[in-house]
C-alpha cells in the first residue's frame, strides 16, 4: 500500500467516530468554524482548498522561541532548530514529526520511547510513521485532535499546527499546577477553605490565585472577581499595564534564602514609565534576569493576548513558585492522593475527544454529567440536549438539583439506551463524585467506544472479548508467531512480546527484534518492552491511551483496548 492511501486511512480514521450523526457533523462544523477565526491581532492567512484559515503570528512568534529553548540541546533536532520565528520554517519544521514527538515527551515525559523515532533517511513512508506516532501519543497525552490529520502536519497547516503544539505546550506548563504534585500551593487556601476546595480549581483558576496571593503580600491591588476574567484569559485588566507583573515578578525572584539559587534583585525603574510598551519591555527584561522572558512579547502585553499571557504566568509559576506548605494547620493531606493511572488514563480519552469543558479533576469536572452526556453522542447514544439537559450557567437557587437531575438522566440513558450494567448506580453516585461507581460507569462508555470503532471497520459486525481474542490468536499465528494470548488477564502480556508480535504480523518488518527483551525478564525489562509496544502501536497507527505500566501489570480493561485498537488496526490492512 502506498504512503498516501495511508493518510487518507489515518484521516478517515480520526474523522470516522465522528461521521454518524447529524448532530455530530453540525458539531465539527462548528468546530472548523472556530478554527477560522482563531486570530488575534496581526493574522495572516493561508489558503488549502479553497478555504481561509488565519492564524496568529504571536503565537507563531511564541512558541517558536520556546521551542527552540526547549529542544535547544537536543542532537536529534539540529536539523530543524533554531528556528527562526519571524518566518513560517515552522510549518515546515513540523512536517516530519520529529520536533512535535519531542514536544509530546517533554511535556509528559516518558509518553515516547525514544527508539520509535525514524530519524535518518526519512523517507514519505516513514514520515508518515512518526506523524501517526505524534498524533496518536497527543491523543494519548490528552490532547483534541480529531480534526487533525497526518497529512495536516506535513504540510504544515498553520492554524492546525499551532492549535496542537498550544495544546501539547499547555498540558506540559500545567502539570505541576495541581495540589497532589505541589503541596504547597495549600498555601492559597483563603479562611474557611478546605483542602477539596481547593482541589476542585481547574489549573487556570489556581493559576490566578497564586497571582493574586503574591499581588496581595506586594499590596497591590488584585483581582477578587475571575468568573468573569477568566473567560477572556486571566491577565487582561490584571497585567495589561504591566505594573502588576512588576510586582509578581519582585515577590517571586530567590531572595538568596535557598542554597542553590542566588539573589536577583528586580529592578522596578521601569515601573513608572509613561509608555505603555517600554514599560512592558523593561518589565520582560527584568523576567529576562529570571530567565523567563517567554511567551510574550512587549505588543502581546499590552494587548493583554490571553492565551500567551497565561503561558507567561504558567512558565514564572514553574519556575519561581514561591510558596511555602503550609504546615501544623488543620489540613486533611491524606486527600491529596493524586490521580491513578487508570483515571488519567480516561480523562486523556474524554479530553482528546474534546469534550467541553476540559476535564481536569475526572470526578468534580463529571459531577453535572455534561461530559458524560457528551460521551454518550460518542457511542452513538442520543441525547434530547433540549429537553432532557440542564445547561450551566446553572441559577444559583437549586445549582445542585439541576446537576443532579442530569445525573440522573445520564444513568437512565446508560440503562436504557446503551444497556450498560449500572446494578446500584445512581445519579447521586455521580454528582457525589463516588470514585468506584463513576469508574463503572466511564469504563463502560470507553469499551463500547472501543468496540464501536472496530464495528465501524468491520461492517456492523458486533465485537466483544472473545472475538478480539480470537483475532489476535488468529493473526499471530497466521503471521508465524509463537505468541498467543487466552485472555486480556493472561501472564504472558506482562511481556509485552505478544503485542510486539502482533504488530509486527499487522504491519511485518515494523518491529525491530534486536531491541525486544525476551527469555526470562526483569521488571525493567518488561517496562522497555512495554514502552516499545506502546509507542510502536501509535508508530503504526493504533490510538493506544493505555500506558506501558497496563501492559507489565496485566490491567484487564487496559489490556482489552490495546488489543481492540490493534485489531482495528489490523483491520484496516485488509
Ligand atoms: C522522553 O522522555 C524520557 C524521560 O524524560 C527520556 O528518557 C526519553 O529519552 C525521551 N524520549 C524522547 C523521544 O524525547
Ligand atoms: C467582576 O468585576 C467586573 C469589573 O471588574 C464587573 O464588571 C463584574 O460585574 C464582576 N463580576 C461579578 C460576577 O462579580
Ligand atoms: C461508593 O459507592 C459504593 C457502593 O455503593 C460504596 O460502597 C462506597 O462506600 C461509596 N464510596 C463513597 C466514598 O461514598
Ligand atoms: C488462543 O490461544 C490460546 C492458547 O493456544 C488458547 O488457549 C485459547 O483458547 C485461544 N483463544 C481463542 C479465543 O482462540
Amino acid at each position: 500500500m502506498g504512503s498516501k492511501n495511508k493518510i487518507i486511512i489515518t484521516n478517515l480514521y480520526i474523522l470516522g467516530h465522528f461521521s454518524y450523526s447529524d448532530i455530530a457533523k453540525s458539531f465539527r462544523k462548528a468546530i472548523n468554524r472556530k478554527e477560522g477565526i482563531l486570530a488575534i491581532g496581526g493574522t495572516s492567512t493561508q489558503s488549502s482548498e479553497g478555504t481561509q484559515h488565519s492564524f496568529s503570528e504571536e503565537e507563531r512568534y511564541a512558541f517558536v522561541n520556546w521551542l527552540n529553548t526547549a529542544l535547544e540541546n537536543d542532537p536529534d533536532c539540529k536539523h530543524a532548530l533554531p528556528m527562526d520565528p519571524n518566518s513560517d520554517s515552522l510549518f515546515k519544521a513540523m512536517g516530519d514529526g520529529i520536533v512535535l514527538c519531542k514536544m509530546i515527551n517533554l511535556s509528559v515525559p516518558d509518553t515516547i520511547d525514544e527508539r520509535t523515532i525514524n530519524k535518518k533517511k526519512l523517507t514519505p513512508f516513514t514520515i508518515q510513521e512518526n506523524l501517526n506516532l505524534a498524533l496518536n501519543s497527543a491523543s494519548a497525552i490528552g490532547c483534541h485532535v480529531v480534526n487533525i490529520g497526518a497529512l495536516d502536519l506535513r504540510e504544515g497547516k498553520p492554524h492546525l499546527v499551532l492549535g496542537l503544539l498550544w495544546q501539547i505546550i499547555k498540558i506540559g506548563l500545567f502539570a505541576d499546577i495541581e495540589l497532589s504534585r505541589n503541596e504547597a500551593l495549600a498555601a492559597l487556601l483563603r479562611d474557611g477553605e478546605t483542602l477539596e476546595d481547593l482541589m476542585k480549581l481547574s489549573p487556570e483558576e489556581l493559576l490566578l490565585r497564586w497571582a493574586n496571593f503574591h499581588l496581595e503580600n506586594a499590596g497591590w491591588q488584585k483581582i477578587n472577581n475571575f468568573s468573569s476574567d477568566i473567560k477572556v484569559g486571566i491577565c487582561r485588566s490584571l497585567f495589561q499595564d504591566s505594573r502588576a507583573y512588576f510586582h509578581l515578578l519582585n515577590q517571586i525572584s530567590p531572595k538568596g534564602t535557598e542554597e542553590d539559587q542566588p539573589r536577583i534583585d528586580i529592578s522596578m525603574a521601569g515601573f513608572s514609565e509613561k509608555d505603555d510598551l517600554k514599560r512592558a519591555e523593561n518589565m520582560l527584561q527584568q523576567a529576562d534576569r529570571l530567565g523567563c522572558r517567554q511567551f510574550v512579547t512587549p505588543a502581546d502585553v499590552v494587548a493583554g493576548n490571553p492565551k500567551l499571557n497565561l503561558a507567561f504566568v504558567a512558565n514564572l509559576f514553574n519556575k519561581y513558585p514561591s510558596l511555602t506548605k503550609p504546615e501544623g494547620e488543620d489540613i486533611d493531606w491524606g486527600l491529596l492522593e493524586g490521580e491513578t493511572r487508570e483515571e488519567r488514563t480516561f480523562r486523556n480519552w474524554m479530553n482528546s475527544l474534546g469534550v467541553n469543558p476540559h476535564v481536569n479533576h475526572l470526578y468534580g469536572d463529571l459531577a453535572d454529567a455534561l461530559v458524560i452526556l457528551q460521551l454518550y453522542e460518542k457511542i452513538k447514544v442520543p441525547v434530547d440536549w433540549t429537553n432532557k439537559v440542564n445547561k450551566p450557567p446553572y441559577p444559583k437557587i437549586g445549582t445542585n438539583m439541576k446537576k443532579l437531575e442530569n445525573c440522573n438522566y445520564a444513568v437512565e440513558l446508560g440503562k436504557t439506551t446503551a444497556k450498560f450494567s449500572l446494578v446500584g448506580i445512581g445519579g447521586q453516585d455521580l454528582n457525589d463524585g463516588n470514585a468506584t461507581l463513576t469508574l463503572a460507569l466511564v469504563w463502560q462508555l470507553m469499551r463500547r467506544y472501543t468496540l464501536n470503532v472496530l464495528e465501524d471497520l468491520g461492517d456492523g459486525q458486533k465485537a466483544n472479548d472473545d472475538i478480539i481474542v480470537k483475532w489476535v490468536n488468529t493473526t499471530l499465528s497466521e503471521a508465524g508467531k509463537t505468541t498467543k494470548i487466552s485472555s486480556f488477564k493472561d501472564k504472558e502480556i506482562s511481556t509485552s512480546l505478544p503485542v510486539v508480535d502482533l504488530i509486527d504480523a499487522i504491519q511485518p518488518g515494523s518491529i525491530s527484534y534486536d531491541l525486544v527483551k525476551t527469555g526470562s525478564l526483569s521488571a525493567e525489562d518488561k517496562l522497555e518492552n512495554a514502552k516499545y509496544a506502546v509507542s510502536m502501536a501509535r508508530k503504526i497507527g493504533a490510538r493506544v491511551y493505555a500506558l506501558p505500566d497496563d501492559l507489565v501489570e496485566v490491567k484487564p480493561k487496559m489490556v482489552m483496548t490495546v488489543f481492540a485498537c490493534l485489531m482495528g488496526r489490523g483491520m484496516k490492512r485488509a
